[in-house]
Formats: structure tokens, sequence, C-alpha cells
């Protein structure tokens, strides 16, 4: 988790959904957002729990149909949270309204900073973020690619920010969709491994409900141990596989079942996808 502790500027969350919803409590709980933080959304059942939140203005446009315009003119921090098909009406109806220096975020998947820098011009700051869903629990990594015009000093307001939710790391842009399909698409690949593994405890004669506490906290509690740990997995694993014993024998069947060429395909093909998407697919 961060350690830093800058204050950060005021930020407009423009979408405050699942994404943009966890980096919004990412903000709240890291007590960092003292400037103040204005979410919209389009509708009032999203907006209302949200102004609840300690120092949360939020904002639904179906009441202030404004609300997008006033709050990234207020902001200097902008943060995109809206579906990517949204983004670049959303951009044109912000331009006129954003003052020279806001920095703008994307969360949008798939959306290149040439297009936000098409639409803003030259006198903002573009970053390109993209977060998994762990943010929710503040254990996100975050891959962060600055635009053209961004400084130094912009991307570092923007690494503090995203640092509330996790861990960042930054790339450039030509980098996010592979990013994408190891931290972005990972938490996926995550849960179907836990999935299947629950599966072979229940082909073993336990009922569900056993074999999912034997899964799930076996690998929850593996990734603390690896958290907690200064020696790499590949260490941890040699240390529960005594030679010639039980595990030895099954980590060699996975490892028969080339593990590494999986991983590769699988994210070769996440890959693939992304440029079919980017190309309009
Ligand atoms: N979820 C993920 O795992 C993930 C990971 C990385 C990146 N992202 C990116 O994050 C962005 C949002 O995804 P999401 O999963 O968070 O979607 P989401 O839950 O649908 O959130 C989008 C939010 O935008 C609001 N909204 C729609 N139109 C708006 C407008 N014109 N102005 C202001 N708010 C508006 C919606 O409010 P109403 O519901 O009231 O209409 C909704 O709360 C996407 O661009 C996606 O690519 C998501």
């Amino acid at each position: 988790m961060p350690t830093q502790s800058t204050p950060l500027p005021s930020i407009a969350i423009l979408g405050a959904g699942s994404m943009g919803g966890a980096i919004l409590f990412g903000l709240v709980r890291s007590g960092l957002a003292t400037a103040g933080v204005t979410v919209t959304n389009r509708t009032r059942a999203k907006a209302e729990p949200l102004a609840e939140l300690d120092g949360v203005t939020s904002v639904a446009l179906e009441e202030s149909p404004e609300a997008n315009a006033e709050a990234a003119a207020s902001a200097r921090v902008v943060l995109i949270g809206v579906k990517p098909a949204m983004v670049p009406d959303l951009l044109r109806q912000l331009a006129p309204h954003l003052k020279p220096g806001t920095i703008v975020v994307s969360l949008a998947a798939g959306v290149p900073i040439a297009t936000f820098e098409s639409i803003l011009g030259p006198d903002v700051a573009v970053l390109r973020s993209m977060p998994n869903t762990p943010a929710v629990v503040g254990e996100a990594v975050t891959g962060l690619a600055p635009g053209s015009t961004a400084s130094a000093d912009d991307v570092a307001i923007a690494r503090s920010l995203f640092e509330t939710v996790g861990t960042v790391l930054e790339v450039p842009e030509s980098q996010i969709d592979a990013l994408s399909t190891i931290s972005g698409s990972g938490p996926a690949y995550f849960f179907l491994l836990v999935e299947e593994f629950t599966k072979a405890a229940v082909a073993k004669g336990f009922d569900t409900a056993d074999a999912r506490v034997m899964a799930e906290q076996t690998f929850i509690g593996a990734a603390a141990l690896l958290q907690a740990s200064d020696v790499d997995p590949a260490e941890l694993r040699r240390r529960v596989t005594s030679p010639k014993g039980t595990t030895e024998r099954a980590i060699a069947v996975l490892q028969e079942a080339h593990l590494d060429e999986v991983f590769g395909e699988a994210t070769d093909a996440a890959l693939t996808r992304a440029r079919e998407i980017a190309a309009g697919g």
C-alpha cells in the first residue's frame, strides 16, 4: 500500500460507477483529497449515496444538466470515468470549460490519448490509466501513461491519486494494452483458477462450502504469505515441495500442462482483441 501523504488538489470524477467509485472511496479513505472532490453521474440513484461521503459533492445530471462542465471547470484534476463510447461526446462538452493547466486523467479502456488531446487542445495535460478491480479494496495495480503535454508534476499528482487505491506503474501508452492483458484482466484469470481448484476439491468428495473454503482460503493465505515474504514465488513454492513428496508430483503434472505457454497464449489473445477493438471491431 502507498505511503505517500501529499495532499491532492481539487478533483472532479465524471462518471463515478464501478471504477470511478472505487477510486472515489480510495481518495476518501486516504484523507488526501483535502481540496475537495466533486463527482457526477447521470442518475439521482447513483449520486445520492455518494453525497454521504466526507468531503464529497455528488451531483446527478438529471437534476443538474451542466454538472460535468461546472465540476470540470473548478477542478485541477478531472477523472473521466464514463464508458469508452461516451468519452468523445463528454470531452467535446468539457473542452470550452477547462482551465489551462487542468490535468485530465482517463480511466477509459481503449481510448487513445490522441483522442483526448485532439479534442481538448494543448493547454491541458492528459494521462491515460488502466486500473484493475482490486482498487475496491485498495489493492489495485494501475498502469499510468502520460500524454504529450503532461509534466513530471502532473504525473506525480496522478500517481498520488491512484496510489490511494494501490500500486502504480508508469508505462508508455504503447504498453498500456499489454499491461491490461496482465493486471487489467488478471483478476479474472485468478478467479478462474479458484473456480477450477474448487471443482477439484468437490471431485474429491467435499461439499461445495468446504471446497470453497479450502480453495479460496488457500489462495488468499498463499497471496498473503507472498506479500509478507522477502523471497520470490519460486522459492516459496520450493519450500512447500519436498523432494519425492506429494506436492512435487502435483507440480510436475501442472508443469507438463505448459502453464507458461497457456498464459502466453491467453495474454496474446487479449492483446489481439485490444487491437481489434482499437480498430473499431
Ligand atoms: N470496471 C473495470 O474493471 C474497469 C477497469 C479499467 C477501466 N475501466 C474503465 O472505467 C470506465 C467506467 O467503467 P465502469 O465499469 O466503472 O462503468 P460503470 O460502472 O457503468 O460507470 C460509469 C458511470 O458513468 C456514469 N455516467 C454515464 N454517463 C455519464 C455522463 N455523461 N456524465 C457523468 N457520468 C456519467 C454512470 O452513471 P449512471 O449509472 O447514473 O448512468 C455510471 O455511474 C470505462 O471507461 C472503463 O473502460 C473499468
